[in-house]
């Protein structure tokens, strides 16, 4: 039976903080991303919610205060998600952050207050965003150290070797070929970035896994799932990647080009590629030993490790590899089905075939100073 709204109890959102800004209070819920500027007598409201209470409770609590200017800032922040309904999915969601990132907050919020690039074609037009950076004088390139004696290094010998060649052949690609990849490619592409290459035995924590990328505490946070689109005898569709096994599962979810460019923040570039890798991260993993919020460096920075070795892989067996970071996390999120919070996506590479000819490995070292 539904409660009249005279039982309805409300809860201060845990996914809160508050600042100034030129002389005005800002409230935000990172998780909601919804702000508002008020004045502070709103954090007492705040704060006498964050046990579930009724607006009757908070009509007498608030009792010198004009019954219409209190049931007006109540209005405001239940607009703004700071109030919750108590229960609600909402209020779950919202104690789902407070419950599984508690180690890693307040600092986290920032993983929830940077999610889902808004599309260029939506906010920011190329040409106005053009003028706008031409306003501004680019930084230096490169940084000189002045007053500091200069050591000659010796002209290198470059290896002409594959692992040298391969390197300097990475390019980023966003033309491919009209053609398939083979599903032996992805296979190897998935295997060696993210599979388990072996185990090794540590003194304190067992056995772990060891893979191609380095991983802090060898935890591993990163997830893939493989969106594919065209991958010969492989069905189109989204698949998650079992790294300890080195298989595929099906998830529910349709796979189509469009809907690749969609996750990429409408980049329709990447609507012609043959596969895309969607890179995730089981926070608690990491978060588990590493109780600290500057452990959410190290899964963004294992992150690139992987990604860089993907791309590698990909330049090594002839294919043309992209990443990027522009990305609308939450609807990839809802497509695999993921909460968005305990795991959540960080990036996404791709391959397809090469437009045209391979690009030629570029001169391996050219000095200017
Ligand atoms: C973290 C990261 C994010 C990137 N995001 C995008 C992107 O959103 N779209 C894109 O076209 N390229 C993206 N790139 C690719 C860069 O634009 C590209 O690396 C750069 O232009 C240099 O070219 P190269 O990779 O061929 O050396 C990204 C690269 C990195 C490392």
């Amino acid at each position: 039976m539904r409660r009249g709204p005279s039982h309805l109890k409300l809860t201060s959102a845990s996914c809160q903080f508050a600042y100034w800004n030129g002389g005005e209070l800002r409230i935000s819920n990172y998780l909601a991303r919804r702000e508002f500027s008020t004045n502070p007598a709103t954090l007492e409201v705040i704060r006498f919610f964050l046990t579930p209470r009724t607006i009757a409770e908070a009509l007498v609590e608030f009792r010198s205060y004009s019954q219409q200017s209190v049931a007006r800032t109540i209005l405001q922040l239940i607009n703004a998600e700071l109030l919750l309904e108590y229960p609600s999915a909402g209020w779950e969601r919202d104690q789902l952050v407070s419950s599984s990132w508690g180690p890693w907050l307040p600092e986290g919020a920032f993983h929830f207050m940077t999610k889902n690039t808004p599309t260029v074609a939506r906010a920011w037009s190329k040409v106005a965003k053009l003028k706008t950076l031409r306003a501004t004088a680019a930084p230096p390139q490169f940084k000189k150290t002045r007053d500091a004696a200069a050591v000659r290094l010796p002209a290198p010998e470059i290896p002409r070797d594959r692992f040298f060649a391969t390197l300097h052949a990475r390019r980023t690609h966003r033309e491919f070929a009209s053609g398939k990849v083979s599903l032996e490619n992805v296979s190897q592409l998935l295997r060696t970035t993210w599979g388990v290459q072996g185990y090794f035995e540590s003194n304190e924590f067992g056995k772990l896994p060891y893979k191609t990328s380095p991983s802090g505490g060898a935890r591993h946070p990163g997830e893939v799932y493989l969106v594919a689109l065209k991958v010969k005898g492989l069905e189109t569709g989204i698949y998650h990647y079992h790294a300890r096994h080195h298989r595929l599962a099906r998830l529910p979810t349709k796979a189509n080009p469009r809907l690749a460019s969609a996750y990429c923040a409408d980049q329709s570039y990447f609507s012609g590629a043959a596969a895309l890798f969607i890179m995730t991260a089981v926070f608690a993993r990491t978060m588990w030993k590493y109780g600290r919020a500057r452990a959410y460096r190290v899964v963004l920075l294992e992150t690139g490790h992987l990604c860089q070795t993907f791309c590698l892989t990909a330049t090594r067996l002839g294919l043309a590899p992209f990443s990027t970071a522009a990305l609308v996390d939450s609807l990839i999120e809802k497509d695999l089905g993921l909460d968005g919070i305990t795991e959540s996506v960080l990036y996404v590479a791709g391959v397809g075939l090469i437009a045209g000819r391979p690009p030629a490995p570029r001169a391996i070292v050219k000095m200017t100073d």
